[in-house]
């Protein structure tokens, strides 16, 4: 009755993915992954050797190659780390990182090199002994685990998700990154076939996280 199972939570900017993937990994002792950490993480890595996205793919892939990643976990959370070292939050959520993160991840290369690694944590998870793993993105129903246990798609209508996103005193074009993640060629942001859709407009954290701990326990 036990069964590992992967739960993919997928969509836009600032529709609750974190709060309410934390929070449903930590009530079921899952394992939880940010995959936006990664993209957020190899755009600032990048940017900090000088590399802007107009420099092109080939410059991209040329960078990406003495990039060497690893997991640190911290309680219910797993972690990328960059050559063994902690990159903290506060230098993945600049505004120079929201403005450029959407274009390296549109790059094929960049999701080639990260896809791998992002497959890898349903082991790790395993191996630590969590109960499941908890996956939240924008591919991870589609692309990295579309034989999820349980996939759900969060949504909320842009004027919501602009007002949470000003709330936590963030300047963030979500509505262009959103653009950017939906028209691009590889791994666009889509509803998941066979997932559930969760329209979180008019619903408060507690209530998402509820009505997901139960699609959960029904899966
Ligand atoms: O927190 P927020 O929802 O604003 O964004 P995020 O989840 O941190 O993701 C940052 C960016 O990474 C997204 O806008 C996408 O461009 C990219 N991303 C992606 O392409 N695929 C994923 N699975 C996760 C994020
Ligand atoms: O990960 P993602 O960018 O999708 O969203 P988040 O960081 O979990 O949530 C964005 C903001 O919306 C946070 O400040 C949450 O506290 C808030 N939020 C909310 O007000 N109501 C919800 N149902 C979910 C999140």
């Amino acid at each position: 009755s036990m069964k590992f199972k992967t739960v993919a939570i997928d969509g836009g900017a600032a529709v609750g993915k974190s709060s309410v993937s934390k929070e449903c990994a930590k009530t079921l002792n899952y394992m939880h992954v940010d995959t936006g950490s990664h993209y957020r993480t190899i755009a600032y890595i990048l940017l900090d050797k000088g590399i802007a996205p107009s420099l092109g793919e080939d410059a991209v892939s040329q960078a990406l190659k003495g990039v060497e990643i690893s997991t640190l976990i911290f309680g219910n959370s797993a972690r990328m780390s960059v050559g063994g070292k902690e990159i903290e939050d506060s230098l993945i959520r600049t505004d120079k990182v929201n403005q450029n993160v959407s274009l390296f991840a549109a790059m094929p290369q960049v999701r080639e090199f990260l896809k791998g690694y992002q497959r890898s944590m349903e082991g790790v998870a395993k191996e630590k002994n969590f109960a499941g793993l908890v996956m939240e993105g924008r591919d991870i129903g589609s692309v990295i685990f579309p034989n999820a246990e349980i996939k759900i798609f969060l949504d909320a209508d842009e004027e919501t998700r602009r007002k949470r996103r000003a709330n936590e005193g963030i300047s963030d074009s979500i509505s262009k990154r959103d653009a950017l993640d939906k028209n691009r060629k590889t791994a666009p942001l889509v509803r998941p076939e066979g997932s559930v859709l969760i329209d979180t407009s008019n619903m408060s954290k507690e209530e998402v996280i509820a009505k997901t701990l139960a699609l959960i326990a029904e899966a």
